[in-house]
């Protein structure tokens, strides 16, 4: 079954608690916080006050993509924060292995993310410490952009690299994506799918919610 992680980045932020109830009332799995530092991304977010304040509003799994350079200085208060799931970019790592370990040791699932200029190649080494491979569809740093149609081969080449460990590591799809290309990356391969805009910015979020699910009874063609 696919899961949905709603992206709060497309949220209303003076709202927010309302808006993550409303995702969480349509049936979702996770809800993906991205964080930016402004470094890593030319774009500023949020932080760790937010996620802890959200954090007893919600019993969603919180999926967090963290967009920051040498995210592993910041692994033991994203936890304490509530993050369940811990993405840090391969890009932004000066030691991938020990950020992987550092997450888990934390007590949190390890995901790794790769920009869309970066072969899924290069995780090969670390699979014994990934839990999540989240390939990104658009360039990290705005929500709102276009889907990446060649992003389509590496969920593919994720999702054959994934299965050679010896445990299970999801693949997550992140940027542009909406029912109109859901079935598209869950035929490639995807497993997760991040959707900012599609969901907080329709009409029915209920409605919206249920096309991204519907996407693996759909034929992509
Ligand atoms: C981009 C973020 C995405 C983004 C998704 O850097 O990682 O999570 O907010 O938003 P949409 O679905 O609107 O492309
Ligand atoms: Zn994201």
């Amino acid at each position: 079954m696919i899961k949905i992680s709603p992206s709060v980045l497309a949220c209303d932020f003076a709202h927010m608690a309302d808006d993550v109830k409303r995702v969480e009332d349509a049936g979702v799995e996770y809800l993906h916080l991205d964080v930016m530092d402004g470094m890593f991304v030319p774009n500023i977010s949020f932080g760790v006050p937010v996620i802890t304040s959200l954090r007893p509003c919600s019993k969603l799994i919180f999926d967090t993509h963290l967009m920051i350079e040498d995210p592993i200085r910041y692994v033991e208060v994203f936890k304490k924060a509530g993050a369940d799931i811990l993405t840090v970019h391969y890009e932004a790592c000066p030691d991938v292995r020990a950020a992987l370990e550092a997450i888990r040791a934390a007590g949190m699932k390890a995901g790794i993310s790769v920009k869309p200029k970066t072969p899924v190649s290069v995780l090969a080494p670390y699979l014994d410490v990934i839990d999540l491979i989240l390939i990104m569809s658009v360039e990290p740093g705005f929500g709102g952009q276009s889907f990446m149609p060649e992003s389509l081969p590496k969920l593919a080449a994720a999702r054959t690299l994934a299965m050679q460990a010896d445990h299970v590591i999801e693949i997550e799809v992140d940027g542009g994506i909406s029912p109109k290309n859901a079935s598209l990356v869950v035929a490639a391969g995807a497993d997760v799918l991040v959707a900012g805009s599609a969901v907080f910015h329709a009409a029915d979020v209920k409605a919206a919610v249920d096309a991204l699910k519907n996407a693996e009874n759909v034929s992509p063609l």
